[in-house]
């Protein structure tokens, strides 16, 4: 995969903002422009975007928003974040360098025009009608289970036919369900499936792995974006914190240190809103685990998240959440029993560690879950809970089905015809608003095919 830097400038000002250049920039943004390595809209708490702008220039540039132009703020310049010790099992982490500008600017949402060195950024529409849904898209590159994704070859890691395929449906708005690095080990020597590759947790690997797969869907629509576990702390949530957290950069809570990676593996619930009575919620549970816990601070970290959440959910609204870790989802793991989500999340929504098991939060007013994960595609309806999607299909090696040997039926409160599950296609979903407040979820292959679809009715209120 060549690197944004290597790609010719008219293929890559066209991958950054869609706007025809030569012609139209003045020759000051012009020059902005030729340093420019990243330029999207993430959606941010408090009903407004920010501006992303990654470059290699000595200052951020100017921003101009409805014909007012004014300078972005710099969220952080170039660092290395220090060599450290890995949590899990002892080893070395390299230093993890960022030799990049990282510039921000918010965007309130009634404006309709931002451009930054003759880049046109996208903005969210008044209405959103049409989501993309994406999860679970890097290149696993792992020692400790050792996973060597073939990253070279575009049909055994296709994140980036996926996103072409993906920005030409037209969305005004992309979700990523989390995980977006995952090329945590170098590629061992002698295995051309990965040779070359970039590793760790610094900007190569998270341009190969992200930004410049993603290129063509970030300059296609505004971004919402979950955390996933991949982007905790203790692997790739400085990344996170620099490139793609759209709260403000704070020192201490930027997973810069390890004595601070509790403060850092968090923020708040807040509502991304779609307009017209509906919305997505957005948890970051990036660091909440799979299993029961005890911690006191962790304990009241969640159930706050899960009462938060609870509280962002209208009446007689469309509210969707959204976070990593599915609630409902049907999980089996090649040794496992079938169980219902996590938990882990379960406890969060107040269930006690004890009862935690198969007890996916009720959330009356919600009216879908959209997470990843898994990965796979999956559909699950228990009854009296808000239906489960898992789009965790869009690049990361695939799950595979269970042996029919450990195929032990249904769990209980799922019915046969509530739950579709479908292994080993990559693709991406798509979200189509209705009327009455209902909407199409459609989940395509890279080629277009139809894997999955249902309509999601308002619930509660
Ligand atoms: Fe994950």
């Amino acid at each position: 995969m060549p690197s944004l830097e290597s790609l010719p400038r008219r293929l890559m000002l066209s991958a950054l903002g869609g706007l025809a250049m030569a012609g139209s920039a003045t020759p000051a943004s012009a020059q902005g422009a030729a340093h420019i390595r990243g330029a999207y809209t993430l959606m941010a708490p408090g009903g407004g975007s920010v501006a992303r702008v990654l470059t290699d220039a000595a200052q951020c540039p100017d921003i101009r928003l409805d014909g007012q132009t004014g300078p972005m703020r710099e969220r952080a310049g170039p660092r290395t974040i220090a060599a450290r010790v890995n949590e899990s099992d002892g080893s070395a982490i390299a230093p993890a360098a960022f030799p990049l500008r990282v510039c921000e600017a918010p965007i309130a949402r009634a404006v309709r025009h931002a451009e930054v060195g003759g880049i046109a950024l996208p903005l969210p529409a008044t209405i959103i009608r049409r989501i993309v849904v994406i999860g679970d898209t890097g290149c696993r590159l792992k020692d400790s289970s050792q996973s060597y994704q073939a990253c070279n070859d575009a049909a055994a890691w296709p994140f980036a036919k996926v996103a072409l395929a993906a920005a030409a449906t037209h969305p005004d708005l992309v979700l990523h369900v989390g995980d977006y690095h995952y090329r945590e080990s170098p590629c061992p020597a002698g295995n051309a499936g990965c040779a070359g590759s970039p590793s760790g947790y610094g900007w190569e690997a998270w341009n190969a792995d992200f930004f410049v797969p993603a290129a063509p869907l970030l300059a296609a629509a505004p971004w919402a974006v979950d955390r996933g576990n991949h982007e905790e702390c203790a692997r790739a949530g400085a990344g996170w914190w620099l490139l793609l957290d759209p709260h403000a950069l704070v020192a201490g809570a930027d997973c810069a240190d390890p004595a601070q990676f509790f403060a850092g593996n968090h923020t708040a619930p807040y509502a991304v809103e779609l307009g017209d009575k509906a919305r997505v919620i957005i948890a970051d549970f990036a660091a909440i685990g799979e299993k029961p816990f005890s911690a006191p601070d962790k304990l009241a970290r969640y159930r706050a998240d899960g009462a938060a959440i609870t509280a962002l959910a209208l009446p007689g609204e469309t509210n969707f959440v959204s976070d990593h870790y599915p609630f409902g989802a049907i999980t089996m793991g090649k040794h496992d029993a079938l169980r219902i989500g996590y938990p882990s999340i379960a406890q969060a929504f107040g269930a006690d560690a004890a009862a935690a098991g198969n007890a996916a939060p009720a959330l009356p007013m919600v009216s879908a879950v959209i997470s990843g994960h898994v990965h796979l595609l999956q559909y699950a309806a228990q009854s009296g809970h808000p239906p489960q999607f898992v789009v965790g299909m869009s690049g990361t090696q695939e799950d595979e089905p269970p042996a029919p040997a450990d195929a032990q039926g249904s769990p209980a409160g799922i019915s046969p015809g509530d739950l579709a599950t479908r292994y080993g296609h990559f693709g991406y979903a798509v979200l189509d608003r209705l009327d009455g407040g209902a909407w199409a979820f459609t989940a395509y292959d890279m080629d277009g095919t139809v894997l999955l679809k249902r309509i999601i009715a308002r619930r509660g209120g």
